[in-house]
């Protein structure tokens, strides 16, 4: 091989080199960006608590966050609407909630906490198959008979439930709605998915 040629060939290898370092360096500055994406993370972050402040929803409204992938309905109930639901108990199917889904300071008649009673904090998804029910907060769902005094229907195959989420007899849900865990972080701010150090 003539000197031309090693050289020439020398040069080659000197390229290839390169290339393949700028590869690794590549590969090793992509690695911290492709871990802050880790499955593992994203739904971490995912289920993580939802905080959501509430000085805005007045006396008889319902609103709507995401958390878990699932919505879940915060609504003020008025007085009015805590007294009428002592006199549900004769229509329901868990009045006191034994076979349902909440934790302990939710299992009560008005499945909220003792000291913010008119704030229920519910998962929005009907305990039959899923589907999401519809706020009736004043009107009775068609087909109600006499004596609505506000809850939820589900349009799929027509359970009620109250507006404590337990379920009116006869419809196919088997359980109240699911209470999840929350606490509240002052008067008009809840954190919902984290109940720890929570007292009242
Ligand atoms: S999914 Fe709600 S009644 Fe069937």
């Amino acid at each position: 091989m003539s000197e031309d040629a090693v050289d020439q060939d020398k040069r080659r290898f000197l390229v290839a080199l390169t290339a393949a370092t700028g590869t690794v360096g590549a590969a090793g500055i992509a690695v911290p960006f492709v871990k802050s994406m880790l499955p593992s993370e994203r739904a971490q972050a995912a289920g993580a608590p939802v905080e959501v402040d509430i000085s805005k929803l007045q006396p008889g409204e319902l609103m709507i966050v995401e958390w878990r992938k699932k919505p879940v309905w915060i609504v003020n109930r008025t007085d009015q609407n805590l007294a009428e639901l002592s006199s549900l108990d004769s229509k329901l199917t868990d009045i006191t909630s034994k076979g349902s889904k909440q934790p302990e300071y939710a299992k009560n008649e008005h499945r909220s906490r003792e000291a913010q009673k008119n704030v229920l904090v519910m998962v929005g998804i009907c305990t039959h198959l899923g589907c999401s029910p519809k706020h009736f907060p004043d009107l009775a769902p068609a087909g109600f008979e006499d004596g609505w005094v506000g809850g939820f229907y589900c349009p799929c195959h027509g359970s009620t439930f109250d507006l404590a989420g337990r379920v009116y007899k006869g419809a196919p849900a088997p359980s109240n709605l699911e209470i999840p865990k929350y606490k509240f972080l002052n008067d008009t701010t809840i954190l919902v998915g984290d109940d720890s150090e929570a007292t009242a």
